[in-house]
C-alpha cells in the first residue's frame, strides 16, 4: 500500500487526535518495526509496517466501520444545512475520514446505524438483492392483530401506490398502545411508518435494533458509537 504520514495513519483509528500523535512522537511512545518513530510526518506502509502506541500494537484498518446508537434530532446525512447529523456525534479524527451512513434513519428514528467509507460493500448491504434483513423495534397507537401480521406476510401496496415486498411483524404486547418487532429487507422511505400507518397504527416510536447479523449493542449508549470488530465486518461481507 501506498506510505502515509504517521500521525495520519495513527490518528485514523480515531483514537488519538493529530496533535496528540505529535505530542506522543516527540516522547518516545510510538515505535515503527521496532525502533523510535523519527517524527509525525514520517511516512511508512500502514498495511506492513509495525506500530506500537503507548506499548500496544496499532491495528490498521483501510476501511473504518463504526456502529452508532442514534439518538432522535439527527439527520442521516453528512452534511445538511439545517440541522444536526450523525456525522457530528463522532469526534473530529472521524469526521475527516469521509464516513457516510449506511442506509438513512428517519431524524425521530433511534438506534443502529453504520458509518463507514468502504462504498462498495456498504452499497452492497442497501441492495435489494441482497436481502439483508432490517429489524425495528415499534410502539404503535392501537391494537396490533393477527390481520396485521399477515398483511405485512403477504406483501403490502400502500394508498400511494408504493409495494411492499413481504415483511416480518411480530407482535410483543396489544393494548391501546402495541409493541412489535418489524422485519423488512428494503428500505424504502419513511417504510415502517407508511406501512403501520395504513394499518391504522400510527408509529409513535421506532428503533432499529438489527441489520443484517449485527445487533445493536446494549452496551452502547444512546448518542454512542463503536468500532465494529474484524469479525463483525468478515459477517458483513458473508452477508
Ligand atoms: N422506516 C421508517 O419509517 N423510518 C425509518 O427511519 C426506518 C424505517
Amino acid at each position: 500500500m501506498e506510505k502515509q504520514r504517521l500521525d495520519k495513519i495513527i490518528a485514523s483509528t480515531g483514537k488519538f487526535s493529530r496533535r496528540e500523535v505529535k505530542s506522543l512522537v516527540r516522547q518516545g511512545l510510538v515505535l515503527v518495526d521496532g525502533r523510535l518513530a523519527a517524527s509525525p510526518e514520517e511516512k511508512v506502509d500502514p498495511e506492513s509496517a509495525e506500530l506500537v502506541v503507548q506499548g500496544e500494537v496499532l491495528t490498521y484498518r483501510r476501511y473504518t466501520w463504526v456502529m452508532l446508537n442514534k439518538p432522535a434530532g439527527y439527520l442521516s446525512a453528512t452534511e445538511d444545512g439545517r440541522g444536526k447529523t450523525v456525522l457530528d456525534l463522532l469526534p473530529e479524527e472521524l469526521q475527516r475520514q469521509n464516513l457516510f451512513p449506511v442506509g438513512r434513519l428517519d431524524k425521530d428514528t433511534e438506534g443502529l446505524l453504520l458509518l463507514t467509507n468502504e462504498g462498495g460493500l456498504a452499497h452492497d448491504l442497501l441492495s435489494p438483492r441482497h436481502h439483508v434483513d432490517k429489524v425495528y423495534y415499534t410502539r404503535v397507537s392501537g391494537r396490533l392483530t393477527e390481520e396485521d401480521c399477515q398483511a405485512f406476510a403477504a406483501g403490502m401496496v400502500l394508498d400511494d401506490g408504493l409495494v411492499c415486498q413481504s415483511a416480518g411483524l411480530e407482535i410483543l404486547s396489544a393494548g391501546e398502545e402495541s409493541e412489535a418487532y418489524v422485519t423488512l429487507r428494503e428500505g424504502k422511505f419513511h417504510q415502517v411508518k407508511r406501512m403501520l400507518a395504513q394499518r391504522g397504527k400510527p408509529v409513535e416510536y421506532l428503533e432499529r435494533v438489527q441489520m443484517g447479523n449485527l445487533t445493536l449493542d446494549s452496551q452502547l449508549p444512546r448518542g454512542s458509537y463503536r468500532f465494529l470488530t474484524d469479525t463483525e465486518i468478515q459477517a458483513l461481507r458473508n452477508l
